[in-house]
């Protein structure tokens, strides 16, 4: 496994029970130290998982030599942003230092979501080229998209489907064999084009749909209707109709990020995405939107912005995950702050978060903090909110998730 990350570790487990010999390169001393002491910093893999990995002959190496005694690799790395713009040095970097390994007849996996294209425009060369191998001939390449839903207790490795992209169908058979030992599902698609799009079909599916409940949100609050009946009673059609529920601004890894590769893919070929550049507009506007209201509740109790202490509560980008990556929070407090508002924040999963280059003060107790706050905002509803309890505090609460119900709880 190459990249032993939020994606890596889970699928790396996942072989692992299924029989397979594994072994783990990254680049980061942190993560491999932390892996061969035995510690897992992924919440889907616990500790004891690593141990036993450990225990069967596991190691992680940020020596690429590693790499060479694979007969499968697969490759997890981050497909980022760069100011505004898909960044594939992580993926162009990794594929350079797996080609220098790599010997005859292994079969190379890319799960890196990218756009149409990266598998055999970007990767296949530079492998080649670094390998001195034919890709198709003398080693196999594949494009597998990862769909992992960190946190999610009902769907895994094993459940979830896997698209499976082969540059040839000898390829993708091969695919299918390494998957099918550990997922239970396997999809072939015509190639890998079409594996990495739907990838991004699926992401930009989620990005536009929570748009448009966004914006739902805010004609509702200029017009007084009530949003989250709306939503409730919508949700109730069993056909036709996909629940999806709006929020404080898109946050994580993929959903906010995977339209980006899309459009800036589609803006190469001339392509205007209409309803991509639609949704990122809405979407980028929410949190400033959360920042407006607090203001608003706060100016409705008579009381100036400037000064007034507001508890954030949720600061992770989903529920009960300790990741921040492209949180909401970000922006809701870098909006607060400047308008002078003094902000703290409760996370039981996040120990620490910057904006704007400082620390953002965090509290260990939610409900001390509800007693000392001028107003509370719901950003993220981890399990260990209790809404009865948080409406018992008396303070007042911007609910961004719909979850609470009292006369001091205002909603989106
Ligand atoms: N996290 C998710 O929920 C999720 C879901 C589906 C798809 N994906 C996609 O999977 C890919 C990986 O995401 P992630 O969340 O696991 O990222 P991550 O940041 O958690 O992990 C990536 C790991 O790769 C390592 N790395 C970076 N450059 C490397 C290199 N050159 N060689 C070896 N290792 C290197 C990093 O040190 C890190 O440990 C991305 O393309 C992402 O879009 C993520």
């Amino acid at each position: 496994m190459v990249g032993l990350g939020y994606v890596g570790l889970p699928l790396l487990a996942r072989a692992f029970e299924s029989g397979m010999s594994t072994a783990g390169f990254d680049v980061s001393e942190a993560v491999v130290e932390g892996l061969n002491a035995g510690r897992s910093h992924v919440t889907d893999v616990p500790d004891s998982a690593v141990a036993d990995m450990a225990a069967a002959g596991f190691r992680a190496s940020t020596d690429p030599a590693v790499i060479s005694e694979a007969e499968t690799v697969v490759l997890c790395v981050p497909t980022g942003l760069a100011e505004g713009v898909p960044d594939l040095s992580a993926v162009r970097a990794a594929v350079r230092t797996v080609g220098e390994q790599l010997r005859p007849n292994t079969l190379v996996v890319l799960e890196s979501t990218s756009y149409p294209g990266t598998t055999e425009e970007l990767v296949r060369p530079l492998l080649e080229r670094a390998s001195g191998l034919v890709a198709g001939e003398e080693f196999h390449l594949v494009y597998s998209p990862e769909r992992i839903d960190p946190g999610n207790e009902f769907f895994g490795v094993r459940n979830t489907p896997k698209i499976v992209g082969g540059i040839t169908p000898l390829c993708a058979k091969h695919g299918v064999a390494f998957y099918g030992r550990f997922v239970d599902t396997l999809v072939v698609s015509r190639g890998t084009r079409e594996a990495e799009m739907a990838k991004l079909l699926e992401n930009t599916y989620r990005y536009v749909n929570i748009a448009l409940v966004n914006e739902v949100a805010l004609f509702c609050d200029r017009t007084d209707i009530d949003v989250w009946d709306v939503l409730h009673c919508a949700g109730t059609k069993p056909f036709g109709y996909a629940p999806f529920q709006p929020g404080p601004g898109v946050g994580g890894h993929c959903i906010p990020v995977d339209p980006v590769y899309l459009e800036t893919m589609a803006d190469g070929a001339g392509f205007s995405f209409r309803t991509l550049a639609a949704a990122r507009a809405v979407n980028a506007r929410m949190p400033e939107y959360v920042v407006a209201r607090t203001e608003r509740l706060l100016r409705d109790r008579e009381q100036p912005v400037e000064g007034a202490r507001v508890l954030l509560l949720g600061v992770s980008y989903k529920p009960d995950i300790a990741d921040t990556r492209e949180s909401p929070a970000y922006p809701v407090a870098s909006g607060l702050l400047r308008s002078g508002a003094d902000v703290v924040y409760h996370d039981p999963g996040v120990r620490a978060l910057e904006v704007d280059g400082r620390e953002l003060p965090r509290v260990d107790s939610a409900e001390e903090a509800l007693r000392a706050a001028d107003i509370a905002i719901l950003l993220q509803d981890h399990s260990c909110y209790d809404p009865v309890r948080l409406v018992a505090s008396r303070c007042l609460l911007l609910d961004t998730r719909g979850k609470l119900a009292g006369e001091n709880v205002r909603h989106l």
